[in-house]
Formats: structure tokens, sequence, C-alpha cells
């Protein structure tokens, strides 16, 4: 039998999203009074109000009460950690929600953490291709970073945030009175990524934070209101970075890298806003090692970091093999974001010299004290 040329028509088409979803933030000491107002111009039938079980005790019940006069409220809960961002968590997550009628007019609000936001987030975008979605963050890194954000993704069983979407939140409402519960290092670690700002941003904003007294709700409204006008600021001077984040690292990547490693190094031990500090000073020192930025400027943040108690003791689990096998170790070589001088928002966006890299890990776990 002689073989003949398959009789192929091919067709193609251009695909371009071009939806642009206005997101209104409001950032203030009892914002959370806002939540009825401003979930009404988006005509629930129903409302999912979901949390980590910590979170269900504290807050749930109040936050149902705001809304269950005039709606359908239910809660659903998960179980809280970073071990459990994982999809059988969003699974469950959408078993409950159409379990109760959840439908394409339904809104879906997060109350609680990053690892809340980032699992109800990517269930928000997939339910039904994309339903409303209110964010309530309730600790302070959430308040600064994950709220205002529209990336969402869970861990697979070695890589951070390895599974994802984006999705824009409708109304994000940062009401600093939910973190009054926060214990200190919970709160600290927020201040992870605000300071990630100000070090590349601003370091104006590095000196506030210096002094700032955390225990102030007018404080922590300031520090939520600066870092996400400086994230904005920085994604209006990215002009389509939302199409190119696999091939460019922007300063919000700063010290990400390593601080992803670092958590899943050994989940739960660090906090995000911890692991991504270790991460900075490792890649800004790598950074100066090859020769893009001086050494005052890496001394300067590893002593900013050390005053803000964000430099956590890594236990024995930190090796320098085991950080290496972590970072080259997987088939993409990573992609870093480097600092070229403190306060300057134009990062490197690039790889490192395996050789560099393990230098700048020995160095920083050699000296850590
Ligand atoms: N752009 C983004 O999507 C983005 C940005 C930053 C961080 N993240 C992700 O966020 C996660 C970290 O978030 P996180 O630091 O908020 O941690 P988290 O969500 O794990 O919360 C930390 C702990 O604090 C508890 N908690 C939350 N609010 C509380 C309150 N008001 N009072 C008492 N306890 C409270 C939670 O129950 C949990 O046990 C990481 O997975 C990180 O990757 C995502």
């Amino acid at each position: 039998m002689t073989k003949t040329q398959a009789d192929i028509t091919h067709l193609d088409f251009e695909f371009k999203k071009t939806y642009t979803t206005q997101v209104e933030v409001l950032v203030g000491v009892g914002a959370i009074k806002e939540l009825p107002k401003a979930i009404a111009r988006l005509k629930p039938d129903k409302i999912f109000i979901v949390c980590d079980t910590n979170i269900a005790e504290l807050y749930l019940e109040d936050v149902k009460k705001l809304l269950s006069d005039s709606y359908e409220v239910y809660g659903v809960t998960h179980d809280p950690k970073e071990s459990n961002k994982k999809l059988e968590t969003v699974a469950e997550i959408s078993t409950e929600f159409f379990a109760h009628g959840g439908s394409t007019q339904s809104v879906i609000c997060t109350l609680g953490g990053g690892v809340t936001a980032n699992m109800v987030g990517l269930f928000a975008s997939i339910a039904y291709r994309g339903v409303h979605l209110i964010n309530i963050p309730t600790t302070l890194m959430s308040q600064v970073d994950s709220a205002a954000d529209v990336k969402h993704s869970v861990n697979s069983e070695r890589i951070k945030n390895a599974i994802g979407s984006y999705k824009a939140p409708d109304i994000v409402i940062i009401d600093p009175n939910f973190l009054k519960s926060l214990n200190p290092r919970g709160l600290r670690a927020g201040i992870g990524e605000a300071v990630k700002h100000g070090l590349s941003q601003d370091m104006e904003f590095v000196n506030y934070l210096l002094k700032a007294d955390y225990s102030d709700p007018e404080v922590l409204k300031h520090i939520a209101a600066t870092t996400i006008s400086l994230k904005i600021d920085h994604w209006k001077h990215s002009p389509g970075m939302w199409n190119d984040t696999k091939l460019v690292r922007r300063l919000t990547h700063l010290g990400h890298v390593t601080g992803k490693i670092f958590e899943m190094i050994h989940l739960d031990y660090l906090t995000h806003g911890e692991a991504i500090s270790h991460g900075m000073v490792i890649e800004t020192y790598a950074s100066h090692l090859l020769g893009h930025i001086d050494m005052e400027s890496v001394e300067k943040m590893r002593s900013v970091l050390q005053q803000l108690e964000l430099l956590y003791p890594l236990d024995e689990t930190y090796t320098v093999d085991t950080i290496m096998d972590r970072t080259y170790g997987e088939s993409d070589p990573p992609l870093f974001a480097l600092l070229t001088e403190l306060g300057n928002p134009h990062v490197l966006s690039t790889e490192i010299p395996a050789e560099v890299y393990r230098e700048a890990v020995s160095w920083y776990l050699s000296s850590r004290g």
C-alpha cells in the first residue's frame, strides 16, 4: 500500500482579550462598612464568603451580618497555611460553591490572607470562566500586595505558584482594623512586600517603615495605600506587562526566585515576607558579584531587613546544595529581577550563572550568624 499525503485544511484565527476591568480599591480604618454599598453595583444573586478556619472564627459572622439582610450569603471555609494552597483545596471550594447553587451572577468574596486570596481568585477566574470577585484582605501581606492584584495561583508538589491565572477583582476593601488580631510576626510579614517596593522605588518610604508605629491603624492604612500606589505606578510604567511576564522579570519579582524556593523547601516555616527578604539579600549580592550594584547597597539592604525583623533564622533544611538543586534543577533556567541601585526601579531582568548564584547563597548562609 502506498502512503498518500493527508488532505489537511489549514485555518487560523486570532484570539485577543480586549476587555478592561476597573478595580475599585477602598483603603481606610472601618472601610469594611462600605461593603454593602460597594457590592450592590454587582447585583449578586448569592454571595459566597470564603475564608480559612482561623478567620471563620474571628470575622466570618460579622462580615456575613453586614450582608445577610439583603442577600443570600454562604460562608465557605478551607484549611489554613501555604501547604494547603493546592488544587485539591480549590476543588473543595468549588464543590461548596456549586452545592449551594453558585451561578454566573454570584459574587465571591475572599476574606483572609494571601493563601485564601490566591486560591479563591483562581477559582473565581475559572468558575463559569469568571465570576465577580471581591477581596477583603485580613493580613498586612494581603493588604499591601495580593488583594490589589490580578495574579492567582496554587503550588504544585515542588513549584510555588506553578498553576495559575489572571483575573482582576471588582472591588478590594482594605481595613486595618482586621490586623488587630494578627501576631507580631504575622504583621511583620507584610512589611516584606512593602519594603521591597521602598527599596526599589522610594527610599523615603523605607525610612518611614523603619520608624513606623505598627500598632497605629492609621499608620497601617498609610503603608497599604503607599505600597499599592507604588505598585500601580510600576504597572503604569510597564505597558504590555501582562503579555510578557514569562519573559521579563519586573521589580515586583525582586527576591522572589529565591524567596519562593525558600517557601517550598520547608513549607509553612517562613512567612512569604521573610522568604522574599532572604531572597532579596541573596539576589542583590549576586547582582553585586556580577558587577551591577555596590556592596554598600547590599549591606544597607540587609541592615534594613534585619531592623524590620524580616530575616527570620533559617533552619538546617536550608543548605547550599538543596537551594541549588531547587533553583537550577528544574527545566526552565530561572530569570531574576536584579537591582542596580537602591531606590531605582529599573531592574535588570536576567539569568544568573549557577556558579555565581552558588557563591551568593554560600556567602549568605555562612554570614547569617
Ligand atoms: N500577587 C499575589 O498574588 C501575591 C502577593 C503576595 C503574596 N502572595 C501569596 O500570599 C501568601 C501569603 O499570604 P499571607 O502572608 O497573608 O499568609 P496566609 O494567608 O497564610 O495567612 C497567614 C496566617 O494568618 C492567619 N490570619 C489571617 N488574617 C488574620 C488576622 N486578621 N488575625 C489573625 N490571624 C490571621 C491565617 O489564618 C493564616 O494562618 C503566599 O502564598 C504568597 O505566595 C500572593
